[in-house]
């Protein structure tokens, strides 16, 4: 038997004929690709120049605007690149949540200098920037007519080497860009964006403040827990969206807290739930966290995180039962014992309880339903693609503080 729909009402219905099956899956058509080789570990660094020469010969190395240069990093991989007999340009104007006109002025330098490589330094912004500079030094297209749905046929080859531990970017073929007049969020997507090489070493991540480990991490935990309740979700994207959430509610805490391992579970399971986006996408926590992004400048990760509970309280109010079925393979009683974890390790990483504490005003309610109902791909996703009066109630909830006690 093959079941194509995971709608809500259906799944329960499918899933209760199985319950006499034990561990058996619905499958679904799907296809995989991951052209990205992944070189782990602490030390890895030290194998770029071997990635990067079989690439190109003269690279773009960009970064964001003080990270790289303030650790003594943008030193360190120019050394490395150089060495291997790269010739390398910097371009180190990428901001937090990159804007269009950065990457063409990253492209721009790029072309100048005749590259044939982009290598990336960074968390999700230098990444995705990096991806759209690869795009545009390749094809000569413009993005503003290259953005989803459409998908990129091209783009340079790419090194990532990421220094948080949320994005994901270095194993996923979207680059998410924002169009500041518009203030609004556009996703470059299509396979050649992948990165050739990821170097995912969590020597990186030694001096990323404990803040920012819980906010990048709260962006992998809602990749992971989207990914999951998708409807694109298949057996293989719930394969790495399930073990992502089980390592981040093991080591978030503690990582927060600054313990080496921890951190480095942490960027193994951003990368895994990076994985599940690549196949299963995000739904409507990233949709409503862009507005607190582009309209407060709120950390992307935050604001997913702050969000976060209240959606997953509302699938399993709205009786999604395959939240319970996460819950129990990762160990809990039901669905809301999940989502209580998360509320746990929320307050103790310094999640915000509430968006009106991110400084939101309960008169912009209007302006942030419409603004989460234009990015219908994300809603589309989700297993009930929800109503303005969702959306509505949602944002309602998330301005009171949670309250795990329920
Ligand atoms: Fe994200």
């Amino acid at each position: 038997m093959i079941f194509v729909s995971l709608d809500n009402g259906s799944y329960r219905e499918k899933k209760n004929k199985y319950s006499e099956f034990s561990q058996r899956l619905i499958m679904k058509p799907f296809r995989f690709n991951l052209p990205t080789k992944i070189v782990f570990g602490r030390g890895s660094l030290s194998r770029l120049g071997d990635e990067a020469v079989r690439l190109g010969d003269r690279c773009l190395l960009v970064t964001g605007r003080s990270f790289a240069r303030r650790s003594g990093y943008l030193n360190i991989l120019t050394e490395i690149l150089e060495e291997s007999g790269l010739k390398v340009t910097v371009f180190d104007k990428v901001e937090p949540n990159p804007s269009v006109e950065t990457v063409y002025k990253g492209a721009e330098e790029g072309s100048k200098n005749g590259c044939d490589l982009v290598v990336a330094l960074g968390g999700g912004s230098a990444m995705d920037a990096a991806k759209g500079i690869a795009f545009l030094l390749k094809s000569k297209a413009r993005l503003e007519e290259s953005f989803a749905p459409n998908e990129v046929g091209e783009a340079l080859p790419l090194v990532a080497i990421p220094t948080t531990c949320g994005t994901g970017s270095e194993v996923t073929k979207y680059a998410v860009l924002t169009n500041i007049r518009k203030k609004r969020k556009e996703v470059l997507l299509g396979e050649p964006l992948m990165p050739r090489v990821a170097i995912v070493d969590a020597n990186l991540l030694n001096s990323l403040p404990g803040e920012l480990v819980a906010y990048t991490g709260f962006d992998a935990l809602s990749h992971a827990l989207e990914a999951y309740v998708s409807r694109d979700s298949t057996p293989l994207s719930d394969f790495f969206a399930l073990e992502a959430m089980r390592i981040i509610l093991g080591n978030i805490v503690e990582a927060v807290e600054g313990m080496a391992e921890a951190r480095e579970n942490m960027l193994y399971a951003s990368m895994l739930a990076g994985i599940a986006i690549n196949c299963a996408g995000t739904e409507i926590v990233h949709a409503m966290g862009y507005y607190l992004t582009n309209y407060h400048d709120v950390h992307h990760g935050l604001a997913n995180g702050v969000l976060l509970p209240h959606v997953l309280r509302l699938e399993l109010q709205k009786g999604f039962r395959k939240l319970d079925d996460a819950a129990s393979t990762l160990g809990f009683e039901n669905g809301t014992g999940l989502v209580k974890k998360i509320e746990e390790i929320a307050d103790k990483t310094g999640i915000p309880r509430s968006i009106r504490e991110l400084g939101v005003e309960e008169s912009e309610l209007d302006a942030m339903v419409a603004d989460v109902l234009s990015y219908e791909r994300n809603l589309n996703r989700h297993p009930f693609p929800p109503t303005p009066e969702d959306i509505k109630k949602l944002f309602i909830v998330a301005f009171s503080r949670r309250d795990s006690s329920t």
